[in-house]
């Protein structure tokens, strides 16, 4: 008996000690009705680490990223809304997939194969982000959730019809979002054709390391000894420039505003950085292309991408009109985008790399955003 008792103690001491190891796990809810009467879905992902993705299908969007700083105090890292509301409402593609061609396209027209489309002219007299209702305004079906020894995910999927938006062919994407142990949110694209179309698929993620505040602290490092200069209308002048001795050499690292407001015609167009920066890559192979750290937080965040440039905005259009998570009003240069992309208008610029996708082809492309901190 007293065995028996003694037995019954330990085992109500043990289980009382050791805690409940975390384990991944997908929280699969509700987020709200489109007004057309469509259900939005939320897929919180979250790995043994406690490391959280929420991604909505709605723009299969990235609403919130919880990651640690050095002593393990989880912080959202991306901005964004804590309703579908405000996602419906002013929305600058906060955590977006944004196609069927990320950025603008001049305006709004292009030529392929002896034809001229014409699409919409929603920024200024250009075509911005895939248009009126872009792929970051329609509701992604899920195609496939993933639980796997290291990983979570999910597959989201959108067709778009032939002519939607202007564009030429009936076009079909998936996107797959995977949270790995190892801190890893990888975000795959892929899309097939009927007809020729210009494909440029990227994640609109604003980023803030340290959850508020100024991004102009951030310390940022690119692997870009080029960028595509613009015109006044953010439109690519077609040149390829060198960094070298500019505003725009991140190459050995520096704070994002230690040159921002830099007397330079190419940083007042963008009202600081909204350039494409040419990766320097050897192949087709993921490369490490960004890395930022904010130095209080020790928080860092690498981008790595098979595509071959990098949109680098410093969230200069924002002016606290937007109220979101948390009630707070995202200023100037409260976050900032690092969005792996073809570059821009390469379907009017001949010397840029190819965008266009022809049937019996894929567009395949990889970007992997990694979270660790500084020791
Ligand atoms: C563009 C900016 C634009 C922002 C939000 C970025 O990708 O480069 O010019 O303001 O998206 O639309």
């Amino acid at each position: 008996m007293r065995f028996y008792l003694v037995v019954i103690t330990w085992a109500v001491i043990v289980s009382c000690q050791v805690p409940e190891q975390p384990r991944q796990m997908i929280e699969r809810t509700s987020f709200g009705m489109l007004p057309e009467g469509e259900e939005v879905e939320r897929f919180q992902l979250r790995n043994t680490a406690g490391v959280e993705a929420s991604i909505i299908t709605y723009g299969a969007t990235l609403t919130a990223l919880s990651v640690p700083d050095r002593d393990g105090i989880m912080e959202d890292v991306v901005l964004g809304h804590e309703t579908l509301t405000g996602y419906l409402e002013d929305n600058p593609y906060f955590g977006s997939i944004v196609g069927r061609y990320a950025n603008r396209i001049a305006e709004g027209a292009f030529t392929l194969d002896g034809e001229i489309y014409t699409l919409a002219r929603n920024n200024g007299p250009n075509h911005l982000h895939g248009g009126v209702k872009g792929f970051d305004k329609v509701n992604w079906e899920v195609a496939e959730v993933i639980e796997d020894t290291n990983q979570v995910g999910l597959s989201l999927n959108y067709v778009s019809a032939d002519g939607e938006e202007g564009y030429p062919g009936m076009l079909t994407v998936r996107v797959t979002y995977l949270l790995t142990e190892d801190n890893r949110l990888i975000v795959d694209y892929e899309a097939i054709t009927d007809k020729a179309t210009p494909v440029n698929l990227t994640q609109h993620a604003y980023f803030n390391l340290a959850g508020q505040g100024s991004i102009e602290g951030h310390h940022l490092t690119l692997a870009a000894s080029h960028y595509t200069p613009v015109d006044s209308t953010l439109i690519p002048t077609g040149e390829i420039f060198p960094v070298e001795g500019t505003a725009f050499d991140f190459r050995s690292g520096k704070t994002i505003g230690e040159h921002i407001d830099h007397d330079d015609q190419q940083l007042m167009y963008g009202g600081g950085y909204d350039h494409n920066f040419v990766l320097d890559r050897m192949s087709g192979d993921l490369m490490p292309a960004a890395t930022v750290l904010e130095p209080q937080s020790g928080r860092i965040l690498e981008v790595h991408t098979t595509k071959p440039g990098i949109q680098f905005y410093t969230g200069n259009f924002l002016d606290g009109s937007i109220t979101g998570k948390g009630g707070v009003q995202y200023g100037r240069r409260s976050g900032f985008c690092l969005e792996t992309q073809y570059y821009p208008d390469s379907p009017n610029q001949p010397n840029f790399p190819s965008t266009i996708l022809r049937p019996g082809k894929v567009y395949q492309t990889q970007t992997v955003f990694v979270f660790r901190t500084e020791e």
